[in-house]
């Protein structure tokens, strides 16, 4: 039962100026099926926070609470550029709360709302961001399961090169978390079913490829304005993801190159053995299909390896040398 005092018993905006665990709400920013997100202050470190509480019900729920510990602890050990740092997950006065990095920005959802389609360069810049989050949290052993515009955080970057920053954030949130709890059923997703991957759909057991296709169906949106598959209701949109082909994405950018067809049928086949293996793998090939080039094998991809930087320290024999004078960093126009 909810009592009186329980963080949930009022409004969420009866929330703003109460402290919740050592962190004091400031102001709501986002709410989703299972989750309000607050901006609020660690009052420890004087600094903000994104804070997010989760619904009663869910706390209430032993098998969902085992699995946001473990999966939320499985996240926090990610240490990734691109992924949303979490900072102390918890529970307190009968509410589970996550304490993340603040995102000071927009979710893809609302930049593709209110700007449509990104260019191609901008599209291609943030798959690539998003790819080596994912293929990171997939060789830790954690497979996402809810890629979608909304958990993919974009605040804006540091310089020309690059002009923005995307996060992506949500592990552990999934509707696999909450199926498990029975809390869901097919047909009563909490969230979209824009992204889901068959496999998902029909039970069947899930890895790091289910992740391929929804991120593939996110990139898909990035360059179209729309996801792959549009249906009037739920039924028949799960059933296009079983088993209807996506529309070629040159029927709705007819500028874009043929080679991308073939990139996009790759990473949204309905069976995951004959997707691209990585999230990264599928952006190389998504940016050399862009240019025009015939889509790459598996493995020829022309994707960059990271710099080497884990090199032994050099010895005074070897003094380091000294860095080239840096030109003052160049800001980009503000992208949102
Ligand atoms: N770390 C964060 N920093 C800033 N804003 C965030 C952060 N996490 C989530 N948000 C905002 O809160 C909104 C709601 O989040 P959430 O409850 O996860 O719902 P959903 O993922 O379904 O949009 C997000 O869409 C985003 O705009
Ligand atoms: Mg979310």
């Amino acid at each position: 039962m909810v009592r009186e005092t329980s963080l949930f018993s009022g409004s969420p905006s009866e929330l703003i100026g109460r402290q919740v665990a050592g962190y004091r709400i400031e102001e709501e920013i986002g709410r989703g099926g299972m989750a309000v997100v607050y901006r609020a202050r660690d009052l420890r470190l004087d600094r903000s926070v994104a804070l997010k509480l989760l619904a009663p019900e869910l706390a209430r729920n032993d098998t969902f609470r085992r699995r946001f510990s473990h999966e939320s602890r499985a996240a926090a050990a990610i240490d990734h550029p691109h992924i949303v740092p979490v900072f102390e997950a918890g529970e307190t006065d009968d509410v589970l709360f996550i304490a993340m990095r603040y995102v000071a920005g927009s979710d893809l959802r609302h930049l593709l709302d209110r700007q449509g389609p990104l260019s191609p360069p901008t599209a291609v810049r943030i798959a690539g961001q998003v790819a080596s989050a994912l293929d990171a949290a997939h060789e830790h052993g954690l497979v996402h399961r809810d890629v979608k515009p909304g958990n993919i955080l974009v605040a804006r970057g540091t310089d020309s090169d690059h002009p923005e920053h995307a996060y992506l954030t949500d592990f552990g949130l999934t509707k696999k978390s909450l199926s498990l709890t029975g809390l869901t059923t097919v047909g009563q997703f909490v969230g979209t079913l824009d992204y889901v991957a068959p496999e998902q759909i029909s039970g069947k057991p899930v890895d790091a490829r289910c992740d391929v296709y929804g991120f593939a169906c996110v990139v898909y949106e990035c360059l179209s304005g729309h996801p792959p598959f549009q249906r009037d209701d739920d039924m028949a949109l799960l059933w296009a993801h079983q088993y209807d082909q996506p529309p070629p994405l040159t029927g709705s950018r007819p500028d874009l190159p043929a080679p991308v067809d073939t990139v996009f049928a790759k990473a949204l086949a309905k069976s995951p053995e004959s997707r691209y293996e990585s999230c990264l793998s599928f952006v190389a090939a998504l940016r050399m299909a862009l240019r025009g080039d015939a889509a790459p094998a598996e493995g020829d991809a022309a994707a960059h390896p990271p710099t080497q930087v884990d090199v032994p320290v050099l010895g005074r024999d070897h003094p380091e040398p000294a860095d080239p004078p840096r030109p003052p960093p160049r800001w980009a126009e503000p992208f949102f």
